[in-house]
């Protein structure tokens, strides 16, 4: 009898034994999962960053292409591959400045077509009747691809990628230019120049790179260049070229609209390019033929301009002629080979 309880104490003792070890594993489980939790808890600002920055199913975090194509305007008829593509940024209402640059730099009569193509770059007028007009004007001229987007200085970057987006997908030219309304494009001699004498033909991205300290970036919310902490965390931007004009080779560009996908649009249109063209591992590189409108500039100087900015719609037809006087009377001056 004795013996028997004593089989009973020791199967109690086991069932015992075995319970709190079940008990202090489970105990020991748990502890591991709040720990887990409480990590968790630590990161969670950090993490909260992330899924605030993280795309919603279907949002897109850099530039929304799509939204930018909806809309029913006719976009210009390009033919494929030509050596150069003029992209011009234009607001609705420069109607002037459009008719010049057609009258003079973009005008293609007596000139070897289809080696490049002029097209402006217009987004939705706020009044309807500028709207119209811009549409009759697309009509008249071909020339006109309108984005769906508002055009203000602050969408800049919309356009610009607009553009960009569209001659890389309809038209593949082998180099493209963006320019602004404002500006002298040497036609007469870019297109031969990017054709026979430039040597860099992957990977270009050239043009007026600003110094260091013009980098800043501008925190001041006041400014038409602000840009927030949110919106752009560093102090500094990446070596960019002015936007007054830059060329960048068709697979530069295609390069550069992938990395746009992923990285915010910022309103400085310029600096943005320089952002992604980091991105994309591409160095801007600088070139002194695109300056500043100068009266001083010699005939001469126009063999090697390229692109010259702040111009008014007379001094656009001034620089023109020039141009034209440069084809015989600098004929016998060296030809500066190099983007320098
Ligand atoms: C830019 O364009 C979009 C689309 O039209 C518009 O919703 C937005 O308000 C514009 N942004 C600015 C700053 O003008």
């Amino acid at each position: 009898m004795a013996q028997m309880q004593w089989w009973c104490w020791k199967r109690l003792l086991c069932a015992i034994l075995l319970l709190s070890l079940l008990l202090w594993c489970l105990l020991l489980l748990a502890g591991d999962r709040q720990e887990k939790w409480s990590a968790a808890g630590r990161f969670l600002p950090a993490l909260r960053g992330q899924l605030v920055a993280q795309p919603r199913i279907g949002v897109v975090r850099g530039v929304d292409f799509a939204s930018l194509f909806a809309g029913p305007h006719a976009a210009p008829r390009c033919a494929h591959g030509q050596v150069l593509l003029i992209l011009v940024t234009s607001a609705p209402v420069n109607v002037e400045a459009r008719h010049v640059i057609r009258r003079t730099w973009a005008a293609q009569e007596g000139r070897p077509t289809n080696r490049w193509q002029t097209v402006f770059l217009v987004g939705q007028a706020a009044e309807a009747e500028v709207a119209q007009d811009v549409q009759r004007e697309r009509q008249e001229f071909g020339d006109i691809l309108v984005g769906n987007y508002k055009d203000t200085y602050r969408n800049l970057t919309l356009k610009v990628m607009h553009g960009l987006k569209w001659a890389s997908e309809q038209c593949q030219p082998c180099y493209i230019l963006k320019t602004d309304d404002d500006c002298f494009v040497n036609t007469d001699r870019l297109p031969a120049f990017l054709a026979e004498l430039n040597t860099v033909r992957t990977g270009l991205y050239v043009g007026s790179l600003f110094p260091r300290e013009k980098r800043q970036v501008i925190r001041e919310p006041s400014s038409k260049w602000y840009v927030s902490r949110q919106d752009y965390r560093p102090d500094e931007y990446p070596p960019y070229a002015s936007g007054i004009g830059y060329i960048l080779s068709l697979d530069a560009a295609e390069k550069i609209l992938e990395a746009a996908c992923c990285v915010r649009p910022i309103p400085v249109e310029d600096a943005y390019m320089g952002i992604l063209a980091e991105e994309a591992g591409i160095r801007a590189k600088a070139s002194a033929r695109f300056a500043k409108h100068n009266a001083r500039w010699r005939i001469c100087n126009y063999r090697y301009l390229m692109v010259i900015h702040h111009l008014s719609p007379r001094e656009q037809e001034a620089a023109w002629r020039s141009t034209l006087q440069a084809r015989s009377a600098c004929h016998d001056s060296l030809e500066v080979t190099r983007w320098k």
